[in-house]
Parts: structure tokens; C-alpha cells; sequence
């Protein structure tokens, strides 16, 4: 693995893609095909190391990607939640991810509903924060391991247009999006209903709104779409989700109205029917498992060039 070779990120923790610098975004897509490369095998770059996925919110494959790519780089990886940990009984999150950093832990992962806060620990804690979802800002690693995607399917998304579908006003996945693929030379254009669009949304993010996603389709290289975050009151958003997967849905029909060659992707979870017919599961031109895959691989890369520091600095963090 000398594919590092002394590399390390200009940033200690991720809670935006904003920390990564271009070079930083190179150096992780390396690391991730070297680990893709190396493939389901146990490696020990990190023994004696622990991390903690502290997940304050469900999740299935950012969890447990996290840990066995912890667990392949022989990270002592611990999961720790609302149940059963001490935030129950009123500590608070600052204090919780203090008391793992003086367990020692290299890398502390947090998925939280409150937008800002893998932040705040970050300055605020010595060990490596990564944000693995917080409320509906960012949702860095699956940024990452969605440009990945795009970029090993197409060869380079330089050019390309990138059409996201449905609930953007609440995914913290096209947060994380938007930010990563103009960096990547990518056109972000949006399909949503008008509930989605808040005032200034267009401005803010940079991107072309349509109401009417077969408008956009004839545009698109890559179709995302997107979960209704009906635990963040989207459901509310639609009259209901059957008319959403009416007039938003994609279908084969739909899809074929994209460019020539194009993918479809989804984070998942996917409600089937909802966001995306069931007869696209499983076509060669959605990438649904390839983004799984490729998950733990960048959540790998992620782990090791946080947790450990080749050029021997020290994290600047503040004592509270
Ligand atoms: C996403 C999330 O939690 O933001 N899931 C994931 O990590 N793949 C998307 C979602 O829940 O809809």
C-alpha cells in the first residue's frame, strides 16, 4: 500500500466536502481503487486503532460499511447509539464524544438529525470526526462514494450532467452532491415538485430547477434519485406518494429518455415503486449495488487517511 506514500488529506476530520481539497478528493479516489484492487481481504494497516460509529439515526449500509472496512483494516471498530448509550440519560453529544476520544479512539463517525454537529465536535474534540450524515446539510462519505461511482462507470464525469430527482429540499446526500460535482467538472441540474424548491434554492446551490422531470431527462448523463425524508416531514411536502411516483417516479419509460449510456443511482434506502420502479433494480445501467460496494472502499480510504497521520501533525482542536 505504498499508493499513499506519505499522502496525507489537508484536513483532520470530514464534515463537508468543503474541507477536501481537490488533491485531497484525488488522493481518497486512489486509496479507494487500491482498496477495490486488494478486494475482501483483511488487511492490518490500523491494528491497536479504534473508532466509534456513534449513529443517532437508523441506518443500514453507512454503518455497516464503516465498521467492516474498519474491521478490514484491523480497526477495533465500536457501534454506539442512542439506545443504550449515555445521551439517554441527558449527556450531551459534546460530552459523549469526549469520552471516547479519551478512550483513545482515532476516529469517531456521527450520524446525528441535527445539521452542524460533526462540525462543532471537530473543533472540539481531539480524534478524527467524519460526518456520516447530519440532519440535511452533508452526507460527505456517500458524496464521495457517488462521484466515485459516476467516475468509474462513465471514465470521467468532466462534462456531464448530473439530473437529481425528488426530495432535495431535505437529503443531506444531494448536499454533498452539489458540492462535489462542480469540483469534478459535473453539471447539477434538479427535477422536484415546487415544495421542494424553497426561495433561493436555485441561487444558493448554483443549479437549474425543472417541475417537469421529463424535461430534464433528455439532459441527463446520470439520474439520482432521491428517498422522500418523510422523517423530516417530506411526506408532508406531496399531496401523496403515490402521485409523487405518478408525476416523479422513474420508470423504464422515463429512463429511456436520458442521454444514451446513461446510469441510475440511488443512496438507498430505496422505497421501491416510490422514487424508482422495481424493473430498474436490477439493469445494467443502474448502479444502485456498485454505490454499496463502493461504499466501503471510500469509507476504507476515509478511515485510514483520517485516522492515521503520515506527516506527524497534530489535529488543532479546542479544549472546552
Ligand atoms: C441516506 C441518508 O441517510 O442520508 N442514506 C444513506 O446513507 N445511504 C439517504 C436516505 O436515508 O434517504
Amino acid at each position: 500500500m505504498d499508493v499513499r506514500a506519505g499522502r496525507d488529506l489537508s484536513c483532520f476530520d470530514l464534515t463537508s466536502i468543503n474541507d477536501l481539497s481537490d488533491d485531497d478528493i484525488k488522493l481518497i479516489f486512489e486509496l479507494t481503487a487500491e482498496f477495490k484492487k486488494v478486494g475482501n481481504v483483511k488487511l492490518s494497516l490500523m491494528k491497536g486503532a479504534t473508532s466509534f460509529n456513534a449513529f443517532f439515526e437508523d441506518s443500514t449500509r453507512t454503518r455497516s460499511s464503516f465498521e467492516i472496512g474498519g474491521k478490514k483494516l484491523g480497526i477495533d471498530t465500536i457501534n454506539i447509539g442512542s439506545k443504550g448509550s449515555s445521551t439517554g440519560k441527558g449527556e450531551t453529544l459534546h460530552d459523549t464524544a469526549q469520552t471516547l476520544a479519551a478512550l483513545h479512539a482515532e476516529v469517531i463517525i456521527v450520524r446525528t438529525e441535527f445539521s452542524g454537529i460533526p462540525a462543532f465536535l471537530a473543533r472540539h474534540v481531539p480524534s478524527a470526526i467524519i460526518n456520516a450524515g447530519d440532519g440535511t446539510h452533508e452526507h460527505p462519505s456517500q458524496g464521495l462514494l457517488d462521484a466515485y461511482t459516476m467516475t468509474e462507470r462513465l471514465k470521467s464525469i468532466k462534462g456531464k450532467t448530473i439530473l437529481v430527482v425528488g426530495d432535495v429540499s431535505h437529503s443531506r446526500v444531494f448536499g454533498s452532491l452539489v458540492r462535489i460535482a462542480p469540483r469534478l467538472g459535473a453539471k447539477v441540474i434538479v427535477a422536484a415538485p415546487r415544495t421542494f424548491l424553497r426561495p433561493g434554492f436555485q441561487e444558493a446551490f448554483g443549479v437549474e430547477c425543472y417541475l417537469n422531470v421529463e424535461e430534464a431527462l433528455p439532459k441527463a448523463d446520470v439520474v439520482v434519485t432521491l428517498r422522500l425524508q418523510e422523517e423530516r416531514n417530506a411526506g408532508k411536502c406531496v399531496p401523496t406518494l403515490r402521485e409523487f411516483s405518478k408525476t416523479y417516479g422513474i420508470s423504464e419509460k422515463r429512463f429511456a429518455l436520458a442521454k444514451k449510456g446513461a446510469i441510475l443511482m440511488h443512496p438507498g434506502p430505496f422505497m421501491r415503486d416510490i422514487e424508482v420502479h422495481s424493473a430498474l433494480i436490477s439493469k445494467p445501467d443502474t448502479v444502485i449495488w456498485s454505490q454499496v460496494e463502493n461504499g466501503l472502499y471510500v469509507r476504507m480510504a476515509l478511515q485510514w487517511l483520517l485516522g492515521v497521520r503520515m506527516d506527524g501533525k497534530k489535529k488543532p482542536y479546542v479544549h472546552i
